[in-house]
């Protein structure tokens, strides 16, 4: 069994907990493991939480299934997760992390905000989150996103795996296409 397997084994009797700090990560959950148990084998053991804000998905994510979850945010004042667990950044900057360091980016309700508020800049903003996604995830990784601004995101290295509402799974392609097709 991996990792995420023992995650989704777990997780189903959790996701109608009426816990308040389970709510919004558990919409999240939710859907990763519809779309793990239905059709994926995500083998997840490292995430990025993009604006994690309360941090919740980085608290269910490590100490109730064991993953390596990262949240990084612009203010540390809302924070109530594993203090080790944080990073406070403004994700309009270069990420403080190498190249291929997540199995998963995932980032909710935080490009709604982002996009609303720099319009005028839209492009540079879309470029510079589409080329750092692309940077800190792994080959064959993932990239899950629940806002819908999103859609704007261009990932020429992912495909769309899978496109829920404003839940959107892509996975991170393994070799360019090559010029012939191959
Ligand atoms: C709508 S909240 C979502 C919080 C959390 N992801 C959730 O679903 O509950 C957006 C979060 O993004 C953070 N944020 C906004 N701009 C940011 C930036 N440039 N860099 C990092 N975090 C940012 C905010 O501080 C806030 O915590």
């Amino acid at each position: 069994m991996t990792p995420f397997s023992s995650v989704a084994f777990e997780y189903h009797p959790l996701r109608d907990s009426s816990f308040t700090e389970i709510s919004r990560a558990g919409l999240i959950w939710h859907h990763l493991m519809d779309l793990y148990a239905s059709q994926y084998d995500l083998s997840i053991r490292t995430a990025l939480d993009l604006g994690t804000g309360f941090g919740h998905i980085v608290t269910v994510g490590s100490q109730r299934f064991g993953i390596d979850v990262i949240g990084m945010d612009l203010r540390r004042a809302v924070y109530q997760g594993p203090a080790e667990r944080f990073v406070e950044h403004d994700i309009m900057t270069p990420w403080p992390f190498a190249s291929g360091r997540f199995d998963l980016v995932l980032e909710c309700l935080l490009f709604d905000d982002l996009v609303g508020l720099q319009k005028k800049q839209k492009q540079d903003v879309t470029s510079h989150l589409s080329s750092e996604i692309d940077r800190v995830v792994r080959k064959r990784g993932y990239f899950f996103s629940h806002s819908s601004s999103s859609r704007d995101l261009i990932l020429p290295s992912f495909e769309l795996l899978a496109d829920d509402r404003s839940f959107r799974l892509y996975q991170k392609r393994s070799l360019k296409k090559s010029n012939f097709g191959e």
